[in-house]
């Protein structure tokens, strides 16, 4: 007997500073579009609430449409609907949360939630619709992003552990305060990252913090502070060399913790695949030093493609096919915080 037809799921996104919309089948896209705020955020240094919700609003609509049509279908071609319900900003969230339960209302789909970190686990895995979709293997899956920096051992598909997270500040809002300081603009995380490329990561020794401490926790904020006090003593760079040269010794502190604590967390549980995926996903200098590690140390490391490590739908949908496979009632709230490894799924 041949598997059922894969079902064709809408997926939309906002629960940050992205308006999103895709349509999928399992891992393969059949099209994503992202509508991004972040000129709208950047006069004033970080993503502000309110006006994310407006946009999204202004937006969602068209984003959706977008996304159907991209995919040469009309909404009576779409099986479900998925749409993440948490974690997120409440107002921004409740913008596709009610896209999408109007949506269900007046076609009769069902309407599944997704949380948002669960949907980057799987953007490792997305491809476009030629090719052949990969399996979800157990592993280790580093989430790196604004807003979230922890270590959650994958077993299958809603079996989640979080081994450690951060204390204080998450990886990409570390890149974002430096950037920041360093009058870089918002986010910084990509800028410093190119800039790190021009630069000697050796150039000064910027502490580890937590590096020595057992465990998979983190704690960016000590590391922000010595950049800052590093500036304050030394003055402001007065070259593109002297920049380039503290965004490449920041990028290396801030690789070297992530990936040391990684490591550690694959020794522990046994696996031998690390998964890094979120916005700092895309980080070129944590890549380099997470592969150079996995070679060494016998771990594969896997990496989403470049366009699906910021926040998207494509993964929202590709979760939700999962979950739809794994038999998940449908349903969905809104939740701004949410422990990917809470026990909220009913099975049917
Ligand atoms: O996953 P994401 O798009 O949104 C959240 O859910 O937070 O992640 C955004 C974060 C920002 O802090 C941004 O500075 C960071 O990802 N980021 C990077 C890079 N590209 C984006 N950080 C380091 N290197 C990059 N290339
Ligand atoms: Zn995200």
């Amino acid at each position: 007997m041949s598997a059922p037809p894969e079902p064709t799921i809408l997926a939309l996104e906002s629960s940050c500073d992205e308006t999103a919309a895709a349509v999928v089948r399992g891992t393969r896209v059949l099209s994503s579009i992202v509508s991004t705020q972040i000129e709208i955020h950047r006069q004033f240094g970080g993503v502000v609430p309110e006006l994310a919700s407006r946009h999204h609003l202004g937006s969602i609509t068209t984003v959706t449409e977008q996304a159907i049509s991209a995919a040469g279908m009309s909404l009576e071609d779409i099986d479900a609907i998925a749409v993440t319900e948490g974690p997120g900003l409440s107002g921004a969230l409740l913008v596709a949360v009610q896209m999408g339960r109007g949506l269900s209302f007046s076609t009769g789909k069902p309407l599944y939630g997704v949380h948002h970190m669960e949907g980057h686990l799987w953007s490792a895995y997305l491809g476009d619709a030629e090719l052949e979709p990969a399996t979800f293997a157990p592993h280790v899956a580093m989430l790196v992003s604004g807003g979230h920096t922890e270590l959650v051992e994958v077993r299958a598909v809603g079996r989640y552990r979080v081994l450690g997270c951060t204390r204080d500040d998450a990886a990409g809002e570390a890149y974002d305060k430096v950037g920041k300081l360093l009058g870089l603009g918002y986010p910084g995380g990509p800028v410093i990252d190119k800039l790190a490329a021009e630069g000697n990561p050796a150039a000064h020794a910027f502490p580890r913090p937590m590096l020595k401490q057992p465990g998979f926790e983190f704690s960016f904020a000590g590391l922000k502070t010595a950049v800052l006090v590093h500036v304050e003593r030394r003055g402001a760079p007065d070259s593109r060399q002297a920049l380039a040269d503290i965004c490449a010794s920041f990028q290396a502190a801030v690789s070297d913790i992530l990936v040391a604590k990684a490591a550690r967390a694959l020794e522990r549980t046994g696996l031998k695949r690390l998964n890094i995926v979120g916005g700092v996903a895309a980080n070129r200098g944590l890549r380099e030093t997470a592969m150079a590690r996995g070679a060494t140390d016998g771990f594969e490391v896997r990496v989403p493609p470049l366009r699906y490590c910021g926040d998207n739908a494509a993964m929202i949908g590709a979760a939700a096919a999962a979950r739809v496979q794994a038999g998940v009632v449908p349903g969905v709230d809104v939740y701004t915080n949410l422990p990917i490894d809470d026990d909220r799924v009913l099975f049917a």
